[in-house]
């Protein structure tokens, strides 16, 4: 949506995929104290979001505003909000277009305004806005992604989600302060087709989970229970490959939404993170962190702090990354190659091993950029996950020209992914 806000994908961390309800003012404040201290914050992440579990048992009986828990949130959120502004920070707030939250707290069907001046009042930067709850007020709760398969959608049905969500929008926009509106309604009602109008991120899938494969027919989330229960939730592949099919609907301002990080929250290999990571990147979905800012490995802290990815991700030309080809692997799994325009003609490939086994492939570099090749105006190409200190883009590996000077094969482990980025010489 065309707010001014979110022109490139938003950055920060939200507290559910690592602490779901076990929530309080100083897990709010500690993860931001963290990004202070780590350096997270000086690399681009803003947004400090908490999720469900913020409220109180019920709004205020006279005034119907949205009350915090008095126990966990004792100094209000307004505080809460002024002390992560006072570092710098941004603060984001979850709500749910529907009677309660996926965790049974209340919901905004019906108080978008009030609420929405409310979060202004609190200084509120970013409304995360689920989808629980809705007392059946939407087209299909059962749709399946593939964009092959028949998709029995009506119209006038199908608009009941478009209008619980476009009322918060409303709401928001007549408050007068910039709030970032991110959509999490999981990509029911083909909401990739009209979400971007709304909202600056829209939720595409279920919930993810700290798992690399593992498959759920649609991964749904539309009970509590289902929400929590761990075998329902969305793997990291699963979600790329409804990805593949949707992120081309993202644009600048209306961005698909993969769901938050689960890097460094200890169910996946550093490899497995990786792929997440860079993977999420390359499609330009928001990088919302998930895991405990103020425990983290060293390995955790260079992952997210890639600042050769980040910058994948925040390319002023806001185009995600596409799948071209996906060959399947005897052993399962497969191969898959990613392109996708980075500004002054720069190009970013990923090559992803979702299969089991390690893997030699043969990358086409003639068929990847789209111009022709000449020694006089070389294409050099810096490898993203290597790192070089001295070097603009991660590692140099070498050039491609007439002569090639770099070769077409690389090695690949069991669900490794390798980020390329291509940049032409300057030409005189
Ligand atoms: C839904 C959302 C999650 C999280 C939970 C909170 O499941 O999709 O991201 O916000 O609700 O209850």
């Amino acid at each position: 949506v065309d707010n001014g806000l979110a022109r490139t994908p938003p950055l920060g961390w939200n507290s559910w995929n690592r602490f779901q309800c076990d929530i309080s003012e100083e897990t709010i404040l500690s993860a931001a104290n963290s990004l202070v201290s780590t350096g997270l914050k000086d690399i681009g992440y803003e947004y400090v979001i908490i999720d469900d579990c913020w409220h109180a048992d019920s709004r205020d009986p006279e005034t119907n505003e949205p009350l915090p828990n008095p126990d966990t949130f004792p100094s209000g959120i307004k505080s809460l909000s002024d002390q992560i502004h006072s570092l710098g920070l941004k603060f984001g707030i979850y709500s749910d277009a529907g009677l309660y939250t996926c965790a049974r707290r209340f919901g905004s069907l019906g108080y978008e305004e009030i609420d929405a001046k409310t979060y202004a009042s609190w200084g509120v930067d970013y409304l995360k806005y689920d989808n629980c709850f809705n007392e059946g007020l939407s087209g299909n709760t059962s749709i399946s992604y593939s964009r092959y398969t028949v998709v029995t959608m009506l119209a006038p049905k199908y608009r009941l989600t478009l209008e619980r969500y476009e009322k918060m929008a409303k709401a928001l926009n007549a408050t007068g302060r910039p709030i970032v509106y991110a959509m999490c309604n999981w990509g029911e009602d083909h909401s990739w087709t009209w979400a971007g109008e709304l909202a600056n991120s829209w939720r595409m899938s279920g919930d993810i989970g700290d798992l690399f494969t593992g498959y759920h027919p649609w991964c749904p989330c539309t009970s509590l229970e289902n929400c929590t229960n761990f075998g329902a939730r969305c793997s990291v592949t699963r979600i790329l490959d409804w990805a593949a099919d949707i992120v081309p609907y993202s644009d600048p301002g209306g961005w698909a939404d993969l769901d938050m990080l689960e890097v460094g929250n200890g169910n996946m290999t550093k490899d497995e993170y990786i792929t997440h990571f860079s993977m999420w990147a390359l499609v330009k979905s928001p990088l919302i962190l998930g895991n405990d800012l103020a425990n983290m490995s060293k390995d955790t802290l260079e992952i997210i702090s890639n600042k050769e990815i980040l910058a994948v991700n925040q390319d002023p030309l806001g185009i995600a990354a596409s799948r071209v080809w996906q060959v399947s692997v005897e052993e399962g799994g497969d191969i898959q190659l990613w392109i996708g325009p980075l500004e002054h003609g720069a190009t970013v490939v990923a090559v992803v091993n979702t299969s089991p086994t390690n893997a030699t492939v043969s990358v086409p570099w003639t068929d990847i950029l789209p111009y022709e090749l000449t020694s006089e105006q070389p294409v050099h190409v810096f490898d993203l996950w290597q790192r070089a200190d001295d070097a603009q883009w991660g590692l140099y590996l070498g050039s491609l020209g007439s002569s090639f000077s770099f070769s077409s094969t690389m090695k690949l482990r069991s669900h490794e992914t390798k980020v390329y980025r291509l940049v032409p010489q300057a030409s005189h």
